[in-house]
């Protein structure tokens, strides 16, 4: 053991969905929120294009960031790419948090803004939900003279629910101007809801709002580790300074940009997210187990009226190779949350479920 010391940081670290059962081999792994219908042919031959192994990837991923900007209409100068979405979530917290700062974070949300929060010194300040909603009365209730952050994702991980534009501008409206809004996009290609509008359409030219977007979900490249973020050119500038130079990976960029472009890709991703999303959603009710509005790429299903309860449905299921996410982790009770997959994986988990209830 060594006897040197180090900081001693109190947080749970973060367990991914799982992906493995004991024994079995063939694992429908549904519990991570990736993307159903892998990748694009288009994204995987340009990933199979020989590229320069030994030479460094571009630092300021320009090319990426120009087809960013050019899709989204936004400032080139003002998007910034990570290793993941994950990476800007570290470096916004690595930038603007010290020592008995406060970051509010609802209470079902993503972990790793707490997580980040907590390795950079902050209190973190938990804002009740309303059936399973974020309630942006409950976020103002929170605010302190400390709050630094609010971070929230629209549609939010794990629960499926998300504030309607017009909430989002309020809390946007109500927060302190000091306060630096993050809003996380993650799922926003799935979304099809007509109350709802991305936090970059609505955000773009504020001066104290981060958004957050990501190729992990319908894009498909969760293993390249690519995300963006865009917010204010100072804030932009101060996080590439303190990014590591070479964040980002050339295969993963260049996969990006022609992921940002097949757009015939996208759209069936988006029918074949929607077409079983809304099918699983009926056959859920059936058996009693209630589940958010359609949103995501995933359901969070509750199993308070249902016969079975949701540890022995995950249990029955991971027996088949069928994997859930528990939401222990999250603190949410007698729930699952299930990732839409492809055809062949939602049939299993349909005769699944009709094996288990007859
Ligand atoms: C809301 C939200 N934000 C960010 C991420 C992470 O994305 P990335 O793979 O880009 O780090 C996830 C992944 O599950 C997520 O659900």
């Amino acid at each position: 053991m060594s006897l040197l010391k180090f900081k001693k940081i109190k947080i749970e670290t973060y367990k991914p969905g799982k992906s493995k059962v004991f024994r079995l081999k063939n694992i429908i792994k549904l519990s991570a929120n990736e993307s159903a219908l892998g990748v694009s042919n288009k994204v995987q031959k340009e990933i199979n294009k020989k590229i320069k192994l030994f030479a460094y990837p571009d630092s300021k991923s320009k090319d990426l960031r120009k087809s960013i900007s050019k899709k989204f209409k936004c400032k080139f100068d003002n998007i910034i790419c990570g290793a993941g979405s994950d990476e800007i979530i570290q470096i916004i917290c690595t930038l603007f948090l010290k020592p008995k700062d406060e970051v509010i974070v609802p209470q079902y949300s993503f972990l790793m803004y707490r997580i980040y929060s907590k390795i950079a010194g902050a209190k973190v300040v938990f804002s009740k939900e309303k059936n399973f909603k974020i309630s942006i009365d409950e976020i103002l209730k929170k605010v302190s003279k400390k709050t630094k952050i609010v971070f929230l994702a629209n549609p939010n991980n794990p629960t499926g629910t998300y504030l309607k534009k017009k909430e989002l501008i309020i809390l946007r409206k109500k927060l302190r101007s000091n306060i630096l809004l993050v809003v996380d996009d993650a799922y926003v290609e799935y979304m099809r809801n007509k109350d709802y509008e991305s936090g970059l359409k609505l955000f773009k030219n504020k001066s104290n709002v981060i958004i957050l977007r990501t190729f992990s979900k319908i894009y498909g490249l969760a293993s390249l580790r690519i995300g963006w973020g865009y917010g204010p050119k100072n804030i932009i500038d101060a996080m590439n300074k303190i990014k590591p130079p070479f964040n980002v990976n050339a295969v993963a960029q260049s996969a990006a940009v022609v992921a940002l472009n097949d757009k015939k890709f996208i759209s069936k991703s988006i029918k074949h997210n929607l077409f079983w999303a809304k099918k699983f959603k009926k056959i859920f009710e059936n058996y009693s187990i209630k589940s958010n509005e359609v949103s995501a790429n995933f359901l969070l299903l509750n199993f308070d009226n249902c016969k079975f309860s949701a540890s022995y449905i995950k249990k029955k299921l991971e027996n088949n190779g069928i994997i859930l996410r528990g939401m222990k982790s999250y603190n949410i009770k007698n729930a699952l949350r299930l990732t839409i997959g492809n055809s062949n994986a939602n049939n299993k988990v349909v005769n699944n479920f009709k094996k288990i209830f007859r």
